[in-house]
């Protein structure tokens, strides 16, 4: 699949850091000119700076998906600065908590609420407006497992990542005839930053995540990278509204 992205402008949201990060920097080495978008701005920079340095193309924007004026400026930058947007990668989330929904504060509830789904929904809104107006283009959502099935403990972010499921599936039977493709890619527990340390502090640690998995391991970030450049490519111009596990077989269990 090298340079599957050549001539495509991709807007990552969420990559400053973690799957979001090491995706846009394979949309980099695949030849997509890259708007690196992140609420925090220095690690945004970062990114940008990687891909540069890898010989792609990219800018970076600071952008909190909290704020839908915020990312209506972020998609207005990405047409100014490349003309239009091919390629919208929705990477951005976070679990507050790994509890039943008893435990969840009603803040974390909202928090995970308003980065996870609504935050999903401003970014899928203003790519969308601005793919109309280009006459194609390509979505592709992060969902996690827990977009497909339950899992202990994480009820209230489950509840988000099911909405990403739904939003996709339905944004992309509404956005077929504008040839437009929406899917999303729904990994495993990933071998996540957060993840390392605990690990290197507790070996254990990673027991309560991967009873589940038939493969026995953490997804690798790369492997998720992968799935997403494969759906926004034009190798998956049959595909639409698709939530594409990449879990290490869990969710056929
Ligand atoms: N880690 C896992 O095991 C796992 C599994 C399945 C799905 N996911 C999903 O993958 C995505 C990325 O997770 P990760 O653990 O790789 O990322 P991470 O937590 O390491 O990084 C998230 C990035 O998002 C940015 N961010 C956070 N809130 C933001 C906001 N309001 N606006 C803009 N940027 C913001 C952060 O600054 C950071 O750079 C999330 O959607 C998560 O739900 C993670």
């Amino acid at each position: 699949m090298k340079q599957s992205m050549k001539d495509k402008v991709a807007v990552v949201v969420g990559a400053g850091g973690g799957s979001g990060r090491i995706t846009a920097l394979e949309f980099g080495r695949q030849g997509a000119m890259v708007v690196v978008a992140d609420m925090d701005e220095e690690k945004a920079k970062s990114c940008a700076e990687e891909i540069k340095k890898n010989g792609g193309n990219a800018v970076s924007f600071a952008c909190n998906v909290r704020n839908e004026d915020e990312v209506k400026a972020l998609m207005d930058y990405a047409v100014d600065t490349y003309g239009r947007i091919d390629v919208g990668i929705n990477i951005v989330g976070t679990n507050t908590d790994f509890t039943d929904i008893t435990e969840v504060s009603s803040e974390n509830f909202d928090l995970m609420y308003e980065i996870n789904q609504r935050g999903m929904y401003y970014c899928m809104k203003y790519e969308l407006l601005a793919m109309k107006k280009n006459g194609k283009g390509s979505i592709v959502n992060m969902g996690s497992v827990g977009s497909l099935v339950g899992q202990r403990k994480q009820g209230a972010y489950n509840a988000t990542k099911f909405a990403v499921a739904g939003m996709t599936k339905s944004a992309a039977l509404d956005f077929a005839q504008d040839n437009i493709r929406i899917n999303c890619v729904c990994p495993g527990p990933m071998m996540s930053d957060g993840m390392k340390a605990a690990l290197e502090k507790d070996p254990n640690f990673a027991d309560q995540y991967l009873v589940d998995v038939p493969t026995g391991r953490f997804v690798e970030q790369q492997e998720v990278a992968n799935a997403f450049i494969f759906l926004a490519s034009d190798l998956a111009s049959g595909i639409t509204g698709v939530a594409l596990p990449v879990d290490g077989g869990m969710a056929a269990d």
